[in-house]
Formats: structure tokens, C-alpha cells, sequence
């Protein structure tokens, strides 16, 4: 029984830092690998935004903030919490 209830913590754990990562690869073919292009000629360069700028967009979206492509960012984010989201801002930008 004891080994059961282990072994399921140790699989929790396991599931939610597979989900803490934000995959960037979602994100290039928009945004560029290095974060250089305006997505769909539209977006701001996130490469040149302050890491609390990335953190407030990011997050802006899951409540329907942002410019007027917003749902398309809205459907990239709505899957990461807030504190996810502002982990990976800080690995962006600037
Ligand atoms: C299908 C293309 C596409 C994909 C994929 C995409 N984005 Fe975006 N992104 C956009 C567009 C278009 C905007 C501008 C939205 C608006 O009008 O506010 C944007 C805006 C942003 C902004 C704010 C920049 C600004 O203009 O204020 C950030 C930060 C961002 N995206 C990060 C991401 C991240 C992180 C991912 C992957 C999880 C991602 N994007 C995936 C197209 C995309």
C-alpha cells in the first residue's frame, strides 16, 4: 500500500513538471527561434520587450487583454498558470 501511494506522488510529480514548462517550440514559428519576429506582421518584437512587459501580455491574455489578435495569443497561453507563464517571461526577452 505504502509503495503505491509513493509511486503515485512520485507520477503526480512528474506530470506537473512536464506541464511547468512553457513549450517554446509552440511559439517560434510565430515569433521566430530568437524571439526577433513580429508574428504575423502584428505582434510587438518580444526579443526587445522587458521580462515584465512578456509576464503582463502573457498573462493579459488568458483574461482576453491584449491587441487585436489577443485570441489567437489567448489559445497559446490559456493552458499554463500564471506562475508558469512568468517563469518562462523571464527567459525571454530582455
Ligand atoms: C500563430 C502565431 C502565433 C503563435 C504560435 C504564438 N504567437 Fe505570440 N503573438 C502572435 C500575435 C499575432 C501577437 C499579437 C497579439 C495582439 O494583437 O495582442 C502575439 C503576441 C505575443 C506577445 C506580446 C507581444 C505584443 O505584441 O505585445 C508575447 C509575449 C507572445 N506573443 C508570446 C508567445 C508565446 C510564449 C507563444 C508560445 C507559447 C506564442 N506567442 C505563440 C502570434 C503568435
Amino acid at each position: 500500500m505504502k509503495k503505491i501511494v509513493i509511486a503515485s506522488i512520485v507520477a503526480l510529480a512528474a506530470t506537473s513538471s512536464l506541464m511547468a514548462a512553457v513549450n517554446a517550440a509552440a511559439c517560434v514559428g510565430c515569433h521566430g527561434a530568437d524571439w526577433s519576429k513580429a508574428a504575423l506582421g502584428k505582434s510587438k518584437i518580444v526579443a526587445t520587450l522587458p521580462h515584465a512587459e512578456i509576464a503582463a501580455a502573457l498573462k493579459g491574455y488568458k483574461v482576453d487583454k491584449g491587441g487585436p489578435m489577443k485570441g489567437l495569443m489567448k489559445g497559446q497561453v490559456s493552458k499554463y498558470s500564471d506562475a508558469e507563464l512568468d517563469a518562462f517571461a523571464l527567459t525571454i526577452g530582455k
